[in-house]
């Protein structure tokens, strides 16, 4: 795979909302997600909890990472039911160059991603779009009678990762304009296209954060963190919630738990990542004096369970010397962390029937099969990535939200706190402890490592013996579901084209939305990269001058979609504008795109 490391360029406001509504008019979807995947709150229960001053109407959403970066994101996610939205982390440093691919989800999970690729600037403006988009649409008639009442969303910042970048005047700056959006709301207001125009003078909601994650980056110094705790509740008056690493668990630990319980054998541990990070004893102290000092002040202290785990690079799928590890076995790490936290600070903790003042948010491992089990420990939030980056992608969260309902009514409860209590109970009847020390029993035992072990989870993919081309392809739709950034889209073949294509659906990028990730090339059968191979549609000038691979430019020509091909597409460019502008073509509306007239093409630079 070539590595190309083009900077993403997010959709403005109005082209998306023009997307929502054109998108909805001809396919009856939204950013490609079917009304089968929108989750339906269920009456009878209440999930719902409090954080940062709000109550987010269930505890579920994806974790930083790429399922918070982009607007569109952040609506997908919603739609599917996630009320809990943890942004992607934002540091002082950013404009990084980050190698690719970085995310290789084949089995367990791995990424070398660690935080924005967007500016401050497009961050900032990114979350205030997916504020304003999720406002609109839980006003918006036609999803009513699908979704119902969706209740309230919380975003959580997320920002690392140290004290020095964090008192930057531009970070200072970030923090505030998301605990006050205002100017930026009134900014983009005039964006809101016509078919949604009613909501140009919305009263929107400012005040977007509340609270904040501070992820610690590995080596992060426990004085650091304290300070930074400090200083974001001083300076801000927020909830504060710090996402600890799994090295917290000690070398011993999780050397035994990933390689002898689990046996994924061939993952490294270095010994040196877990001496530098934050040691179990000092952790047991920090806690109680954040917990202590937040109370003090009328805020909220958290931990988060758990950030991805440092390991070698054994797989040389993605570049440099170590990845993070997510997923499964991550699950089996951190409900152990979990387990002995639980142990050792009691009371504590916000887990459990007798909830303590410590709030535990959690991401590790989480999917459909074990969303319930998370939920009935106490856990909130309840955070994903890795399985959203799996075959299905954002739909699994309605997945998740139907089991968790599921087991509910299985118990007659109507509550989370019902729920906990029935799983403490049960747990107390069986012998343990408590419930995470039932459940950390669970999945380190024979039906654990049943699920969660390497000959579980490391199966071979689909492949079939073809090489991918531009038109055409066995439609699986993997590069679409797994696509965080809903890049990849499919359009019908249209009957014009039906004597030369002779697949049903053509599939096309949408390139400035792509970051290279690598993540449809890993879960496409076919020999190659959807996100090189399919055609490329450029809707930013800028972008298609520097164009390589199978570009086009989409734009207007009058009332019309047009194209420009990039160089080498001429010979392709009708059957483009067939697939294109047929009746379920394109979800673009070509008001909102540039004219054509207006671009150049990359050969005329
Ligand atoms: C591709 C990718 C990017 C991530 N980026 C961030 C990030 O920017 N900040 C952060 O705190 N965690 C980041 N994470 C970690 C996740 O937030 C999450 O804590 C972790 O992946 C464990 O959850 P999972 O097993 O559901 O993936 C990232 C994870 C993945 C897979
Ligand atoms: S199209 Fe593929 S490479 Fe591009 S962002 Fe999506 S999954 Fe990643
Ligand atoms: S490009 Fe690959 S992943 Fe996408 S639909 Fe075609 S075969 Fe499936």
């Amino acid at each position: 795979m070539t590595v190309r490391t083009p900077p993403l360029t997010p959709y403005p406001l109005r082209v998306l909302l023009g997307r929502i509504a054109r998108e909805w008019e001809t396919r009856r979807r939204i950013f490609d997600l079917p009304t089968g995947r929108f989750y339906s709150h269920d009456p009878a229960h209440d999930l719902s909890f409090e954080m940062g001053g709000r109550r987010p109407s269930n505890p579920i959403g994806p974790a930083a990472g790429p399922h918070t970066q982009l607007a569109q994101n952040f609506v997908i996610g919603w739609l599917a039911g996630a009320r809990v939205f943890e942004a992607k982390t934002v540091q002082i440093l950013d404009e990084l160059e980050i190698d690719r691919p970085c995310i290789d989800m084949e089995a367990e999970g791995y990424n070398i991603e660690w935080s924005q690729e967007l500016t401050l600037d497009q961050s900032l403006e990114e979350y205030v779009k997916a504020w304003m988009m999720l406002e609109i649409l839980s006003h918006w008639e036609p999803l009513e009678p699908i979704i119902g009442p969706p209740g309230e969303h919380v975003f959580d910042l997320s920002v690392g990762y140290d004290l020095d970048g964090i008192r930057t005047e531009r970070m200072d700056r970030f923090i505030r304009q998301m605990m006050d959006a205002s100017e930026v709301i009134d900014r983009l207001r005039p964006q809101i296209p016509p078919p949604f125009e009613r909501f140009r003078d919305h009263d929107f909601d400012p005040h977007i954060g509340r609270s904040v994650t501070l992820s610690t980056f590995h080596g992060c110094p426990p004085d650091e963190i304290e300070g930074i705790t400090r200083h974001l509740i001083d300076t801000y008056g927020l909830d504060v919630i710090v996402k600890l690493n799994p090295t917290l668990l000690g070398f011993e630990e999780v050397d035994r738990l990933l390689h002898d319980v689990l046996g994924y054998r061939d993952v490294p541990l270095d010994r040196h990542a877990f001496d530098a990070d934050l040691s179990f004893d000092r952790a047991l102290r920090l806690i109680p004096t954040l917990s202590e000092y937040a109370a003090a002040r009328g805020r909220r202290f958290g931990i988060k369970l758990s950030n991805t785990l440092v390991v070698g690079n054994h797989r040389n799928k993605m570049p440099g010397d170590v990845m993070y590890l997510s997923g499964r076995p991550l699950h089996v790490i951190t409900v152990s962390l979990l387990d002995r936290l639980t142990a050792a600070l009691g009371d504590l903790l916000a887990t459990g029937a007798d909830p303590g003042p410590v709030q535990v948010s959690f991401s590790a491992g989480i999917e459909a099969s074990n969303v319930a089990d998370a939920a009935g420990l106490g856990l909130r939030p309840i955070t994903v990535s890795s399985d959203l980056l799996k075959p299905g992608g954002y739909g699994h969260l309605s997945a998740m939200l139907k089991r968790l309902d599921q087991a509910m009514t299985e118990v007659a409860a109507t509550t989370l706190e019902q729920w906990v209590a029935h799983q403490e109970a049960e747990a107390r009847r069986s012998g343990h402890r408590d419930a995470v020390s039932a459940y950390a029993a669970q999945v380190t035992g024979p039906e654990g490592v049943a699920h969660y072990g390497a000959d579980a989870v490391r199966r071979r993919l689909r492949h079939v013996d073809h090489t991918l081309e531009l038109w055409g392809c066995v439609s699986c739709n993997l590069c679409v579901t797994v696509c965080p950034n809903d890049a990849m889209l499919y359009l019908p073949t249209p009957d014009t084209l039906a004597d030369e294509l002779s697949d049903r659906w053509q599939y096309l990028c949408l390139a400035e939305l792509c970051n290279d990730c690598g993540n449809c090339a890993t879960f496409c059968p076919e020999d190659g990269a959807p996100f090189e191979v399919k055609p490329r549609l450029y809707i930013d000038p800028d972008r298609f001058a520097t164009a390589t691979g199978p570009a086009f430019f989409i734009g207007r020509d009058g009332d019309s979609l047009a194209a420009v091909p990039g160089p080498g597409m001429q010979p392709e460019l009708s059957r483009l504008l067939e697939v294109v502008s047929g009746p379920q073509g394109l979800p673009l509306r070509p008001e909102d795109l540039t004219p054509i007239g207006h671009v150049h093409r990359p050969e005329h630079r």
